[in-house]
């Protein structure tokens, strides 16, 4: 389903010669048995979701296509990066389905939620929130905002049929104001972290409302775990990858850039940039997860790339086949010159923008560039997609001596803020 070419700075005896580790840290995942291994839920997950849980998400995904107009996301971080990346990637900047998503609780920005709610007004909206502690603060702070306007909208008890909630099944104080108001609630299960949550009820929900075959993402990943799984380094592209990333950051580029030729796909950057960030900066260790979406970035950040300090290299994710296509029509006075083009597809033109700039930055640029082939992109390719790029977080997160599940940094910013609101015990 995917294709991987490697930059030619990493050859076969480098990657075979991480074969022992890779045949230790494989058995570590499957067994549960590294750091950090009661949060390895998301490696069988494909074959292990509730399937139930699954079903009831399809008809109450169903019921607010059928009862609302807008669908408001509330989450951060892991509990929202990934509906949003498959949602664009999948429907587009321009979605034309008949419910729209928007999202919040992924920031404090006075300015943005002040704009959503007054957006929301007089509308017919459903809320998803979404929080595995169910304490976090951008998050409670925009669903409070919202449960009180749709209260004001709707009623109390009308709002109960509108509101669902994805958090712990037992914990936390959303848990508790679910358990309390009596709304529809999913699970994050306990051995699933945020940031490797995008297949459960997290990205599902979302996702199934917006239309999109929840089923085919489930398969997609489904086959994902059983390519991915084995420790033939010849074939296992998941683990090359790894291994590649690996070697990379051993010798002078601390920096993996991804890029896309598509603007619907940066937030997947943006997944990738947090599930990587956020697995494997510790401990003064792990690449910087940079992206950029082409040709749009060669017009900034394209000169860097090209001549800048050598600290990068490239992971492309290149969609040969769009959903959608333009041809450049013929103009009789061509005072713009484009008549040599006419009659080709926009496909084309990005497709040799494509192959003009790897070359650019391969062979003149000497920036080592991977490539990632998908024929197109569709749910269950997006499935195997972020199953491919989870499993091999893991492995790259445990080839640096790494708990890829843990995020201890991030709470530092988070005990500052809260002293300086005043939060009680800080
Ligand atoms: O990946 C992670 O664990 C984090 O990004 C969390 O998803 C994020 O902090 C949101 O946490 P919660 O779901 O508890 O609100």
């Amino acid at each position: 389903m995917i294709k991987l070419a490697l930059n030619d700075q990493i050859n076969e005896e480098v990657i075979n010669s991480y074969k022992d580790d890779v045949v230790r840290i494989n058995k570590m995942i499957n067994e549960k048995s590294g750091p950090g291994n009661d949060y390895l839920g998301w490696a069988d997950w494909p074959i292990n979701y509730d399937k139930e849980e699954v079903e009831r998400i399809k008809r109450d995904a169903q019921y607010v296509r059928d009862h609302f107009n807008i669908l408001v996301v509330c989450g951060i971080g892991g509990s929202y990066l990934g509906a949003r990346a498959a949602l664009e990637a999948l429907n587009g900047l321009k979605s034309d389905d008949k419910l729209e998503v928007i999202f919040m609780g992924q920031t404090f920005s006075p300015n943005y939620v002040a704009q959503v709610l007054e957006y929301l007004k007089g509308k017919k909206f459903a809320i998803n929130v979404i929080s595995k502690s169910g304490t976090t603060t951008e998050t409670s702070i925009s669903f409070r905002l919202l449960k009180e306007l749709l209260e004001k909208q709707i009623g109390k008890e009308a709002s109960k049929k509108a509101i669902y909630a994805t958090t712990d099944k037992a914990r936390g104080a959303l848990k508790t104001l679910c358990n309390q108001e009596g709304y529809a609630t999913y699970v994050l299960p306990d051995d699933i972290g945020g940031r490797y949550s995008v297949l459960t009820a997290v990205g599902l929900f979302p996702l199934a409302a917006a239309g999109i075959d929840i089923d085919a993402m489930l398969e997609g990943a489904k086959e994902a775990r059983e390519a991915y799984n084995s420790t033939d380094l010849n074939k296992n592209i998941c683990y090359r990858y790894a291994v590649m990333r690996d070697y990379m950051l051993r010798h002078g580029k601390p920096v993996e850039m991804y890029v896309t030729y598509e603007p619907q796909m940066s937030q997947i950057s943006e997944w990738l940039k947090q599930l990587f960030g956020e697995s494997e900066g510790k401990e003064k260790k792990g690449l910087f997860p940079a992206s950029a979406t082409f040709s749009t970035d060669l017009h900034s950040l394209g000169q860097f790339i090209q001549d800048g300090t050598p600290v990068l290299f490239e992971t492309i994710i290149n969609v040969l086949e769009p959903r959608y296509d333009v041809k450049i029509p013929h103009d009789d006075e061509d005072l713009d010159g484009l008549n040599y083009l006419e009659g080709k597809d926009l496909a084309f033109v990005n497709q040799k923008a494509f192959e003009g700039t790897l070359k650019a930055h391969v062979e003149d640029g000497h920036v080592p560039c991977n490539v990632i082939y998908l024929d197109k992109l569709d749910a269950k390719s997006l499935g195997h997609l972020f199953y491919f790029f989870m499993r091999a977080c893991a492995m790259s997160a445990y080839l640096l001596d790494i708990n890829p599940f843990n995020q201890p940094g991030v709470e530092i910013y988070k005990k500052n803020m809260f002293h300086l609101l005043g939060k009680k015990g800080y």
